[in-house]
């Protein structure tokens, strides 16, 4: 595979139109995080040594899987890069569903969910220069053609083999994610968060549904009731609505892993 293989037919302005393909890597995220690369430029590995999730969880990067960072250097919100989480989730659930005619959900903040089984995990990590963000890059991580998941994974995770019975190929599911995330980012450039975040609830899974929000070591039970202008979840706790950011928590439902 090389890296123009990925631009072969594909219909964007800036995102994927260039790509810096690796065999292997410690973390996408991190080297495009280290790069002076343009707007719209992604990295993509065959493997990763050392993939990340959220929360400091180790992300299972073999063979199977499409491993790819986003770099985005314009039009950065100053204040609320939380936003760009929530415009990846519907970016990927959104080409996901397009492509493989199949009909995936958000799971608050931004795993990409179907049948109860995680097939998409987001990293948005910000850099920093004197104190302004410079750069997001957006770390997309998507199960293609995983047959199977080793020990406790079996039962959270899957891909998109297992549910459509289709090899896909990384280079189109690439293509895809390229075209939704571009057209999300302008939308959002022109026309700010407002209308995206009503497109986000209607497709996240976690919403009406009674949840249990994990800090650390404490869990507290409570019912998703929608989406902040920052991108944080509303969640009522004993009559009460409160707002919980992505940073600090993982979410899970009371009655399965969504
Ligand atoms: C999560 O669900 O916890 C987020 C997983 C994000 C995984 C992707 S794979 C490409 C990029 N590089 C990384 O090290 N992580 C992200």
């Amino acid at each position: 595979m090389k890296a123009n293989d990925f631009k072969q037919g594909l219909k964007t302005k800036y995102i994927g139109q260039n790509i810096v393909y690796v065999e292997e890597v410690d973390s996408t995220n991190n080297l495009a995080k280290k790069s002076e690369a343009k707007h719209g430029t992604v990295f993509i590995a065959d493997r990763q040594t050392k993939g990340k999730g959220r929360l400091g969880r180790e992300w299972v990067s073999e063979n199977d899987g499409l491993w790819m960072s986003v770099c985005l250097t314009e039009n950065i919100p100053s204040s609320n890069v939380s936003s760009i989480t929530l415009i990846c989730g519907i970016a990927v659930c959104r080409a996901l569903n397009r492509l493989c005619n199949i009909n995936t959900m958000i799971k608050w903040p931004n795993d990409i969910v179907i049948n109860g089984k995680k097939l998409t995990g987001i990293l948005v990590e910000a850099v920093t220069e004197a104190g302004s963000v410079t750069k997001v890059v957006a770390g997309i991580g998507i199960n293609v053609s995983a047959d199977n998941f080793p020990g406790e994974l079996k039962a959270k995770a899957t891909s998109l083999l297992i549910e459509t019975g289709n090899t896909y190929k990384r280079e189109d599911v690439a293509r895809a994610v390229f075209e939704e995330l571009e057209h999300y980012y302008n939308r959002f450039i022109h026309g700010g968060m407002e209308d995206i975040l009503r497109e986000y609830e209607s497709l996240c899974a976690n919403i009406g549904k009674q949840i249990a929000i994990i800090k650390g070591e404490e869990e507290i039970n409570g019912f998703a009731r929608g989406i902040s202008e920052n991108g944080g979840l509303v969640v009522e706790i004993n009559g009460e609505l409160t707002e919980i950011c992505s940073g600090e928590v993982s979410v899970r439902g009371i009655y399965g892993y969504v």
